[in-house]
């Protein structure tokens, strides 16, 4: 039995990685995928495919009015809104001092201030049906800190925080909330930031305890379990999806001892 059938889901970013592997497997599992992303998407034939109903519309989750109007519009098409699955996001950073104001602000206002609006545009109609199920896509990054990561990394705390509110103001609406923490996930934009830095690349993927990096399809799956009746009694929670990459740190030893 598919475990999201005749469910009506939004999913932001859904052009590329992570949110295009969420909009194909809510697809697969009989979902209506509602998509937004800035740019089009050649991966989306898969996602109609399989559910034939859904579309990929371009809307930039920066624009709240944009937001509301698609969501006013999905409710009114399908006469529900069951799962919202906030993707769409951007990596930049940098130390403090050498950081631009607008670069802050771009990456905060995209990944940060963009979730709050992609929340707030589904809320009318999830409140009404008095049910509901959002995953947002944090970050391990916004868990613990890395070098450089500055805003990235306060922009993911953000979504994780922010997650856990809506989780604690709508649970008695029966709108459930809870977000992925990603670790290193192989997508165009984890490529467009490592691959020129090979060094830095390995060094990751050795503190990476399953020795690679994850792959979309791996948080689709997560995204799967949290949007479904499977997680009908969690909300509020933090979900790590990353190889064990945050488990602790690894020196050695067990190699040392010949087990691996
Ligand atoms: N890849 C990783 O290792 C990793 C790890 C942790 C968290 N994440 C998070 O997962 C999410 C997806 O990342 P990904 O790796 O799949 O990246 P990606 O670049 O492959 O996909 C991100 C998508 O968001 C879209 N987007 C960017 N700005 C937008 C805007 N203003 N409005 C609408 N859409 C916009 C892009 O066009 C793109 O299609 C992001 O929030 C990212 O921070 C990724």
């Amino acid at each position: 039995m598919a475990k999201l059938q005749d469910r009506v889901a939004i999913v932001t970013g859904a052009s590329s990685g992570i949110g295009l592997a969420c909009a194909e497997r809510y697809a697969r599992e009989g979902a209506i995928v509602v998509g937004t992303d800035i740019q089009d998407s050649e991966g989306w034939q898969a996602v109609v495919e399989a559910s034939p109903q859904s579309r990929l519309h371009t809307l930039d989750v920066t624009d709240g009015e944009a937001q509301q109007a698609l969501a006013q519009k999905t409710a009114a098409e399908f006469g529900r809104i069951d799962i919202l699955l906030t993707a769409a996001g951007v990596g930049d950073g940098g130390p403090v001092g050498w950081l631009e104001e607008d670069a802050w602000d771009r990456v905060i206002d995209i990944n940060l201030k963009g979730t709050y609006l992609s929340v707030k545009s589904v809320l009318e109609t999830m409140c009404a049906q008095r049910s509901g199920s959002i995953v947002t896509v944090a970050s391990v990054e916004g868990i613990n800190g890395t070098e450089g990561g500055s805003a990235y990394n306060a922009s993911k705390g953000g979504v994780v925080l922010l997650t856990k509110n809506i989780a604690i103001d709508y649970g008695r609406m029966g709108i459930r909330c809870n977000t992925i923490c990603p670790g290193f996930i192989d997508t165009p934009m984890l490529r467009g930031l490592m691959d020129p830095m090979p060094d830095v690349k390995a060094d990751i993927i050795g503190e990476v305890k399953m020795g690679r990096l994850g792959k979309p399809e791996e948080i689709a799956g997560a995204a799967c379990f949290l949007a479904s009746d499977d997680a009908s009694f969690v909300t509020g929670h933090t979900l790590v999806v990353d190889g064990g990459y945050t488990a602790g740190h690894s020196h050695g030893i067990v190699q040392m001892m010949g087990l691996v």
